[in-house]
């Protein structure tokens, strides 16, 4: 008999609405009531509040993560003709972002626990863009996947050693940090995406830049608005990337409740762990099963996403479509082998920790008010395929 369990959404905005209504609506109807849209008064009071819980001096609100990178970029002084290395397994942004500089990306492996780009690989591009001497290595733009940051240690050297600016991709982990300092300041710049979905969240598309150096700002706020410091007067080719202060104010409100909320994360990310344990689930040396998401001691991992990893990942993912649980794959093709960047010049084969990550992650739902009966039947869904599916493998090895 088939069993019946519930469904469990990958995510469920309204559980967190109904928390913070009040609060929130309160917020948006100040902002309507005072009639300043764009970078109001709650824009100024969620930059300051946002890059103070970053441990940064200055914030800098813009349109999305995608401009918080260009912009963190383009401050740190990263132009045309220069290069930045940072990771293929990232979403597009990390690179398309990049180019939007006018710099070129070099891509070099990632770590194969964290999935987080490698500081030794990072050594080893930059190397080989010194000796092939096609472009400036400007940058390095770490990403700190899932929530987790990447292994500072190993970049401060790569900083000190080649003299490279370090920006940091934090779009996925707002209240993360590396031995008790916050992303957001690790780096000379950070970016930070706001996107609907993201752990600090607004209600549309918004970004923020942080930084401690007052050049990165300046050159930031410039660019966000035109280039132009005074009224139409175009300093230089900057865009518009105006925070707005609907989005501001939503933000603050929000900031708020991060430290509960990523704490809440973890919480999950614990009882996944421990629940797979328990079902016997846990890949090693004598089993095929789930590898379970590896924390850095050094990190302080705010569970973005609760990734393990799979063997027979795009059937067990069809399999639990079929059981109504919601999964994701981020990301199923890397950065290097997306054909818009075909120009870029890399195949498969070059980054191949990055590659056998694109097909074997598989993202499983973590919000921070996910239930712990929804967890046990993902966990329950993924048991009954993992037997099914050693069935049919008795079943093919006895003919
Ligand atoms: C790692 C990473 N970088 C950059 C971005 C871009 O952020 P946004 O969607 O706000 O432009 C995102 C979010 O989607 C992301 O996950």
């Amino acid at each position: 008999m088939k069993t019946v369990r519930q469904s469990v959404q990958m995510l469920d905005f309204s559980r967190q609405f109904s928390t913070i209504e009040e609060e929130v609506m309160a917020a948006i109807e100040e902002v309507c009531r005072s009639q300043k849209f764009i970078l109001g008064p709650q824009v100024t009071s969620f930059e300051a509040a946002a890059s103070a819980s970053c441990g940064a001096f200055f914030g800098i609100g813009c349109a999305s993560g995608t401009d918080a990178l260009w912009l963190a970029m383009a401050g740190a002084g990263v132009g045309s003709g220069d290069a930045v290395v940072t990771s293929p397994f990232s979403f597009f942004a990390t690179a398309s972002a990049i180019l939007r500089c006018g710099a070129r990306p070099i891509f070099a492996d990632i770590d194969g626990l964290t999935f987080n780009l490698s500081s030794a690989a990072v050594t080893e591009a930059i190397e080989q863009a010194q000796l092939d001497s096609t472009a400036t290595v400007k940058a390095v733009l770490p990403v700190h996947l899932y929530g987790q940051c990447a292994e500072w240690a190993g970049f401060t050297q790569v900083r000190e050693r080649f003299g490279v600016a370090l920006v940091e991709d934090a779009a996925q982990a707002f209240g993360a940090k590396w031995n008790n300092t916050p992303a957001g300041s690790l780096g000379d710049a950070a970016a930070f995406s706001f996107y609907p979905t993201k752990n600090l969240s607004a209600f549309g598309d918004a970004g923020l830049v942080t930084t401690s150096n007052a050049a990165i700002e300046d050159r930031a706020k410039l660019l966000r608005a035109h280039g132009m410091r005074q009224r139409y007067v175009h300093e230089e080719v900057g865009w518009n990337s105006r925070l707005d202060s609907i989005q501001a104010a939503v933000l603050e409100v929000k900031l708020r409740y991060v430290p509960a909320w990523s704490k809440a994360r973890r919480d999950r990310a614990a009882a996944y762990n421990e629940m797979f344990l328990q079902a016997g689930l846990v890949a090693d040396s004598a089993m095929d099963g789930v590898v379970l998401p590896f924390s850095d001691a050094r990190a302080e991992h705010v569970f973005h996403q609760y990734v393990v990893r799979v063997p027979r990942r795009d059937a067990l993912r069809a399999y639990l479509t079929e059981q109504k649980i919601g999964t994701e794959v981020y990301y199923p093709i890397p950065l290097h082998l997306q054909s818009s960047l075909a120009f870029l010049g890399y195949k498969a084969g070059d980054f191949p920790v990055a590659e056998k990550a694109a097909a074997e992650v598989l993202a499983l739902p973590i919000y921070p008010e996910l239930r712990e009966d929804e967890q046990q039947a993902v966990v329950d869904a993924i048991a009954e395929f993992w037997k099914s599916g050693n069935a049919q493998a008795r079943e093919a090895s006895s003919y």
